[in-house]
């Protein structure tokens, strides 16, 4: 290959090498001297031209003059990119390093969300589907169909939220054991999450919002063992391990025998504190096993099916988890208390 060539080849590189390391008019100037002026490198090349055969001489002036164009064409750029830099006191290439950066409001999930999604996810490892029920329920889905009495206070326009004659807000998330029951066919293994409402005195430790976790399990010979030991499972998964959990007696229509469980209180771990109000438990959920007039109410034999079901409060148990003294808090929308989650 002719040495001029070459020679064309080193410059074109060393050139852009030299453009790289330009920030500055007289680095520019430098380069100008270099490469572009009278003496420089390309004026110097093409006067060799004449040396060459006319063959020759067309294709290296070819490569000579594309290479003259280039350093050109960035001599004008880098000419403008220095001149708006000294327009503007830095220019776009100008970055303080030490400045701190800027802050982008990131979005996250509401507290009662995260615990509601850890509940789901325990059960879900043990076995648990997912269903879930309207919020404007019926009376028979509320309460007729889980057994509640016609003469039970629970009905009354003192407790519940009456939309009209035929519609109320749901008082608790056991109507979606009602409607699961309806539609399908045992063996059932769900866990229904929800809002419900109730008419309420608003407190610190209630409100007339506020949201539930139903659990039921409906099989062949499923007793009073099965829930115990689900239960306990949950409780040491989400309470932690050294959790103790009991039982004891209560009522609700749509389960016999019925059960509150309470747990180990989880600040003073039963010693007694103002949180379990020095009692050392702490009451988490109800419970119980299906009533046979639910299973009757939608056509399942008790005779055959027998299952288990728990109801659980979102709110006090994420109160309790995350230390919040009053659960209104969930509801006032106060970024400076919603970030810290
Ligand atoms: N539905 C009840 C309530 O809101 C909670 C409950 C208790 C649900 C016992 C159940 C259960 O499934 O077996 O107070």
């Amino acid at each position: 290959m002719n040495e001029i060539f070459k020679r064309l080849e080193a410059l074109q590189s060393e050139a852009k090498g030299d453009l790289r390391e330009i920030s500055d008019q007289s680095q520019l100037e430098r380069f100008r001297l270099k490469y572009l002026s009278r003496q420089g490198a390309i004026p110097q090349i093409l006067d060799q031209l004449k040396t060459l055969t006319p063959q020759l001489r067309k294709e290296v002036g070819k490569q000579a003059n594309l290479l003259k164009n280039f350093l050109e064409q960035s001599f004008r750029e880098m000419q403008e990119r220095i001149s708006n830099q000294a327009k503007t006191g830095g220019g776009e290439d100008s970055f303080d390093y030490t400045l701190p950066g800027r802050r982008f409001p990131v979005a996250r999930l509401h507290p009662l969300t995260q615990v509601t999604n850890e509940i789901v996810e325990i059960f879900y490892r043990l076995g648990f589907e997912l269903a879930t029920g309207p919020e404007i329920e019926t009376d028979y889905y509320n309460f007729e169909a889980l057994n509640f009495a016609s003469w039970h206070p629970a009905r009354d326009m003192q407790d519940t939220f009456y939309l009209d004659k035929n519609y109320l807000l749901r008082t608790h998330t056991s109507p979606v054991q009602i409607r699961t029951f309806e539609s399908r066919k045992p063996p059932l293994k769900i866990l229904a999450p929800g809002r419900v409402y109730r008419h309420e005195a608003v407190n610190v430790r209630s409100n007339s919002t506020f949201y539930q976790v139903e659990g039921f399990y409906v099989d062949r010979n499923i007793s009073m063992a099965d829930l115990k030991g689900t239960l306990f499972a949950f409780a040491s998964v989400f309470y932690g391990e050294k959790t103790r959990v009991r039982f004891r007696p209560s009522y609700f229509p749509f389960t016999e025998p019925s059960a509150e469980m309470d747990i180990s209180c989880i600040l003073c771990r039963g010693k007694g504190c103002s949180l379990c109000k020095y009692s050392g438990w702490l009451e988490i959920l109800g419970c119980g096993m299906i009533h046979p007039n639910v299973f009757k109410s939608v056509g399942y034999d008790p005779e055959v099916w027998s299952g288990y079901a728990f109801g659980m409060g979102v709110d006090r148990t994420a109160a309790m988890k995350l230390r919040i003294p009053d659960i209104r808090f969930f509801y006032e929308n106060d970024l400076k208390f919603l970030s810290q989650f």
